[in-house]
């Protein structure tokens, strides 16, 4: 197994396979993990240096995996546990990690312990859940679930109502007993000793809740256990553990990201997705990207973080839409504006995270409702309806925010199913393939897959992205998103006002700049910033030429670098 540094993931671009959109190896319709052994390749080509792999264990499927019913083993559908390991070992030989994810907070109510839990109050495994006593048809109380409807259901054997976070199917485990929180880490370090390079965590951040005092995020247990999860479970110094935490804020991001190591390596924040929803992050009331806020926000978590913390960057996940379609153009400037959006995202400080097919540009879909399959969209369908939201804007508000918009297959190549399976999809493949799929970018230097990989290229090779500092350039511009970083004396210099010897971790007297200037729309207009960039050098620009100086064209992006 590849032997890595403590903190390897910090220059480390990772890559999410959501297993069941993948590949499909054997034409049953559903992505698998024979599937995605092939396609390591295309990952290592890339540049990727590990793979966040969302659930492959046992699960009914009801929230595609995130439902567990057996932790340590693969869901026959995805493959056997023999063909994890090959995926680990053949992984390894390309010098990419394995991250599982790891669903903590709940488990599929058929994992054995609900089954048990559920049979009798006197069963050792009833507590690893959380009851309330009731009558029938009489709820506890009022709580409502993430995914639509009451947070509770009655379960007739003990005469009780379990409380699920998520779906139905998905009852929440009771954290606050310890066998529990021993059973979980158990099941990790069998996955440690599998050889994975890390995990990411599922809603980290509702841990420690206390339902009864109406704290669902960042209960008081939660630091403490996830400090006792990284003594007990997380075994090797070498792990990357990232955790979802949709209420991460500054302060407790510096808790998850302790440079002491004492808890996770970091935390994925969401505020800068949470900017063209409505308040509450309801994201059923889509409204315009707020753009000064977006660049704010970015800088606030650049900066404050610094020595502090570790940042998470990314666009997409399997949660969210896809990003060309959502801050970009999916039309006419879908590669210029997809490249846009990385060029600015690339050039900060964190670990990068892209999900598959943000790497070809690929966009939302926009289908009837009898196409979409995630359980939160068709239970808002309901909801939604018997609220009385007539038809068009339900529809609307699921084109532009359904989970199912970032799990329409893989687009491969421009075979039927867009080389995705050869047998009948589980998700309807985006129309689009014919012109959008790997087959035809990976050649083509032109294409929104080569500016990913000279982007991720970059960012290898300048230590400045890794470590500099950032400034945010031009706030109030409402078009412009630019930024400068900045290594070595020059940070020094512009930090103190003086020029310094040494700085940040190289020695030479040079330093290093960064200067990343982008028009986040659809206009031509005037460079803003033509004076800072003269005699630099262009280290990346998202058209093949130059153009006119002074203006910056439709989506135009360019990485300039101190000569
Ligand atoms: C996380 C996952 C999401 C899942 C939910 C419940 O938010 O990313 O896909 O539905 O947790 O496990
Ligand atoms: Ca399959």
């Amino acid at each position: 197994m590849q032997k890595r540094e403590r903190d390897w993931w910090k220059r480390a671009v990772i890559y999410q396979v959501y297993p069941r959109s993948f590949c499909d190896s054997n034409g049953d319709g559903i992505g698998d993990i024979p599937g995605i052994i092939r396609k390591l390749d295309y990952l290592k080509s890339l540049g990727v240096d590990a793979i966040w792999l969302s659930p492959f264990y046992c699960s009914p499927q009801a929230d595609n995996g995130y439902d567990i019913s057996d932790y340590r083993d693969v869901d026959p559908i995805f493959g056997t546990m023999a063909d994890l390991e090959e995926l680990i070992a053949e992984a390894d030989r390309r010098g990419i990690g394995i991250v599982p994810d790891l669903v903590l907070n709940h488990t599929s109510d058929e994992h054995e312990w609900f089954k048990k839990a559920k049979s009798s109050r006197t069963d050792p495994c009833h507590d690893y859940y959380i009851w309330r006593d009731g009558k029938e048809g009489v709820l506890p109380d009022n709580k409502r679930a993430a995914f639509g409807g009451p947070a509770w259901e009655w379960v007739p054997e003990v005469q009780q109502y379990y409380y699920h976070h998520f779906a139905v199917k998905q009852p929440d485990l009771n954290w606050q007993n310890p066998e529990v929180r021993e059973m979980l880490y158990d099941m990790i370090r069998f996955w440690v000793e599998k050889g994975v390079a890390g995990f990411r965590l599922d809603v980290v951040d509702s841990f420690g809740k206390e339902i009864d005092r109406d704290i669902f995020q960042n209960g008081p247990m939660l630091h403490p256990y996830i400090r006792e999860m990284r003594q007990k479970a997380f075994i090797r110094d070498d792990l990357l553990t990232v955790g979802e935490a949709w209420s991460v804020n500054l302060e407790s991001a510096r808790l998850y990201g302790n440079p002491d190591g004492s808890e996770l390596s970091m935390a994925f924040s969401f505020e800068h997705l949470m900017l063209d929803v409505a308040e509450g992050n309801d994201r059923w009331h889509p409204i315009p990207l707020r753009f000064r806020n977006l660049k704010k926000t970015m800088a606030k978590w650049q900066n404050g973080l610094v020595g502090c913390g570790w940042n998470t960057l990314f666009w997409e996940n399997h949660d969210v839409p896809r990003i060309v379609s959502r801050f970009g153009d999916d039309g006419r400037y879908r590669a210029e504006s997809a490249k846009m959006l990385a060029a600015v995202l690339f050039g900060m400080q964190g670990t990068l995270y892209i999900y598959q097919g943000q790497e070809l540009g690929m966009t939302n879909v926009a289908y009837p409702i009898e196409e979409y399959r995630d359980v939160s969209t068709l239970n808002f369908y309901e909801e939604a309806g018997r609220e009385g939201w007539p038809e068009e804007k339900r529809m609307a508000a699921i084109h532009a925010q359904s989970r199912d918009n970032a799990r329409s297959p893989m687009q491969w190549d421009d075979s039927p199913q867009a080389g995705f399976t050869s047998g009948k999809p589980w998700m309807r493949v985006n129309p689009n393939y014919r012109e959008i799929n790997a087959a035809a970018q990976t050649g083509d230097p032109e294409s929104v897959f080569s500016a990913y990989k000279e982007l991720i290229r970059l960012r290898k090779e300048y230590p400045v992205i890794t470590e500099g500092t950032f400034e945010l350039l031009l706030p109030e511009h409402d078009a412009v998103f630019a930024y400068r970083r900045t290594l070595g004396s020059r940070a020094v210099g512009n930090r103190m006002g003086t020029s310094g010897e040494g700085g940040m971790g190289i020695g030479s007297g040079t330093g290093e700049e960064i200067l990343v200037v982008a028009n986040f729309y659809g206009e031509t207009i005037p460079d803003p910033l033509a004076e800072e960039e003269k005699g630099m050098e262009v280290l990346f620009r998202n058209y093949a030429d130059e153009g006119t100086k002074g203006v910056l064209r439709p989506y135009e992006a360019v990485w300039y670098c101190s000569r």
